[in-house]
């Protein structure tokens, strides 16, 4: 059983529930999965240990929040190379920084990332059954990566 660490950014919990389902489909795979808001990781020494990271950030005013770009300026010193990895964001009309975080993890820490891109989902998705599985399915094909 692999270990994902499912890490994300929320303001007003829409980001927080998209992790709460892509950690119910890591673990439809057989894989454990942890929740952490970014503000309860201090060092790059809490982020060892996991051999994935799905890392999560609603977008405003187009952009990341100020929390997640500091988050991974830590996340840089971890050991993160060739890892398994995925992003997520909330949003409601752009949507920008589910790609960004992706781009990071992708070209900066050079992470094995999962190929479908980033989940974007739209806050009326939430709670609905189509963004609840869309969230779950991210999480799946994250989890099965390690089974190939
Ligand atoms: C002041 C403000 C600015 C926002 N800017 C954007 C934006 O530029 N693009 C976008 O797609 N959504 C934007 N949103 C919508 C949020 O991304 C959306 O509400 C999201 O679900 C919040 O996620 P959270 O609950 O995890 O913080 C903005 C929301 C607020 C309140």
């Amino acid at each position: 059983m692999k270990k994902v660490l499912v890490a994300y950014a929320t303001r007003t919990g829409n980001t927080e529930k998209m992790a709460e389902y892509i950690a119910e489909g890591v673990r439809f795979t057989g894989n454990q999965a942890d929740l952490k808001k970014i503000g309860a990781i201090q060092s790059e020494k809490d982020l060892e240990g996991y051999d994935g990271y799905i890392f999560g950030c609603p977008t405003y005013h187009r952009d990341m929040t100020a929390g997640m770009k500091t988050f991974l300026f830590l996340a840089e010193k971890a050991s993160l190379l060739g890892k398994m990895g995925g992003a997520f964001g909330s949003y409601t009309h752009s949507g920008e920084a589910g790609g960004m975080v992706y781009d990071t993890m992708l070209y900066v820490f050079k992470m094995d990332m999962v190929d479908l891109g980033a989940l974007n989902l739209k806050e009326a998705m939430l709670d609905t059954p189509d963004g609840n599985k869309a969230c779950q399915e991210y999480g799946k094909a994250v989890g099965k990566k390690f089974n190939v």
